[in-house]
């Protein structure tokens, strides 16, 4: 790869303006042919161990988004009693509902057995990598979505929705969903965040 400080400080830029982004709409931002392109050139892209390429990812626009965020609701409102809490979850339900897609991460576990039963000294390991690969996955993408102009933000209501998920879009039984990425215009700006000490963090030998 050709050396090109502007190209890695562009790249900087991007991930230190990538934020948890709550408030958002249903307001087109970029074209869906390029929100399209950015999920599956991220797919091709991003690493995997042993190159197994176990990452699963579908993108749900528009009215299909509105729909995972139904079923999201609809399963949450049968396992939350409290009235009270189950108010603040709806609340939540429909800040996502109110974007413009979601994507949502899956890993393939067909492969991951696939490569326990072929690399058994790696065994413990490839459920871990696999978690890792798919939490590099959706870095890039909330970080290449935010970069056009969108908002998102980082969701875990699996595994209660994966059964119906799979269900309504036909998707195979191997695929178990890791995160879920609503995403849309932003209509907030995100809140103050704070730092730990990088010296605590970081040590550098040289
Ligand atoms: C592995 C991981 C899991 C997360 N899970 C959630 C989640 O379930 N719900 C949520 O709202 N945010 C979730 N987040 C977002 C973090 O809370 C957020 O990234 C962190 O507070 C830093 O804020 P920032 O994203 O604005 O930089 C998660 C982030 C990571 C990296």
């Amino acid at each position: 790869m050709p050396t090109d400080a502007a190209v890695s400080e562009q790249f900087l830029t991007a991930v230190r303006a990538r934020r948890s982004i709550y408030g958002i709409s249903d307001e087109p931002v970029v074209p869906d042919a390029r929100i399209e392109e950015i999920v599956k050139e991220a797919v091709k892209h991003t690493p995997s161990s042993f190159n197994s390429q176990s990452a699963r990812l579908v993108l749900l626009l528009k009215q299909e988004h509105k729909k995972f965020w139904q079923i999201t609701t609809e399963t949450l409102r049968r396992i939350v009693n409290d009235a009270e809490q189950f108010k603040s979850t709806l609340e939540k339900m429909n800040a996502f509902a109110a974007g413009y897609g979601t994507v949502l991460f899956f890993e393939d576990q067909k492969v991951i057995e696939g490569l326990q039963q072929q690399f058994a000294a790696y065994k413990e390991n490839f459920p871990k990598w696999s978690a890792h690969s798919s939490g590099m996955h959706q870095f890039v993408i909330w970080t290449a979505l935010e970069s056009e102009g969108f908002g998102a933000s980082l969701q875990h209501y699996n595994p209660l929705i994966d059964q119906e998920v799979k269900q309504t879009w036909g998707l195979p039984d191997s695929w178990a969903l890791i995160a879920q990425m609503p995403f849309g215009k932003p209509t907030a700006r995100p809140g103050e965040k704070t730092f730990q000490p990088l010296e605590e963090r970081v040590k550098i030998f040289k």
